[in-house]
């Protein structure tokens, strides 16, 4: 999967993406993650990127031309992009199941703005989708992008590798009959920290009670902090 981070900011992601299991996925080949400064699409001497709203106002608001020539640029090497998402406090709410969705995808632009906002036809001429990672606003989509690549990147297969993928986890189906939970509590050694006991039924061995144990504590735990998941369940 290919996936081009469009910013007034590239050093901001060199961090996050360059460590740890994104680092590696790319140094495999199975993520290129690049990360395009829009300023160097802009056409004036002083590099403008915003200008003023027009009918008054405070702030800047993000001009067209170095989004959609930036995006042009990249529309030039295959394979096709499938979306060109910009993040928004307004856009769709990002969540597991649209993370799914865009991980099957080939190759993703994302665009990441700050100042007061995008030009409209932005959005409505160039972006196809628009992500919103919640309902508060940041300075800026550099961080709201970082969530959904980190997000959509393991689940390419092949990122994670077998030890990190087999943790059940939350947000998965990971009840019976395709449950929608939370992950059950875990426990390492020792088996008692300062008065402090892992439940006897993990030291049990067995595997049976251990499993009963765990969705048990799933659903009551999803039913205590998360009903509206058990609610979206078919
Ligand atoms: N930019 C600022 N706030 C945002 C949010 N909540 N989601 C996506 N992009 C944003």
């Amino acid at each position: 999967m290919w996936i081009d981070l469009l910013t007034l900011f590239p050093e901001m992601f060199s961090g996050v993406f360059g460590n740890s299991i994104l680092k590696r996925a790319q140094d495999n080949g199975l993520l290129r993650i690049e990360a395009t400064n829009i300023r160097d699409f802009a056409r004036d001497k002083h590099r403008s990127v915003d200008d003023k709203p027009y009918g008054g106002g405070v702030g800047m608001v993000m001009m067209c031309q170095p989004f959609f020539d930036a995006v042009e640029s990249l529309q030039q090497q295959k394979p096709e992009v499938d979306e060109i998402i910009l993040l928004t406090p307004q856009g769709q709410k990002f969540d597991q199941q649209l993370a799914e969705r865009l991980a099957r995808k080939q190759r993703l632009i994302l665009m990441a703005g700050h100042y007061e906002g995008f030009d409209e036809r932005i959005r409505t001429n160039l972006a196809t989708m628009e992500i919103s990672i919640g309902d508060y606003v940041l300075t800026g989509g550099e961080i709201p992008a970082m969530i959904v690549v980190d997000t959509i990147a393991r689940l390419v297969p092949g990122v994670l590798g077998s030890a990190e993928s087999h943790l059940e986890e939350s947000f998965g189906e990971n009840g019976e009959n395709g449950e929608n939970l939370l992950e059950y509590p875990q426990y390492t050694r020792p088996s008692d920290f300062r008065g402090m006991e892992v439940p006897e039924v993990l030291l049990s061995g067995n595997h049976e009670r251990i499993r009963k144990w765990r969705l048990d504590q799933a659903r009551e735990r999803t039913r205590q902090r998360r009903p509206d998941l058990l609610n979206e369940t078919e």
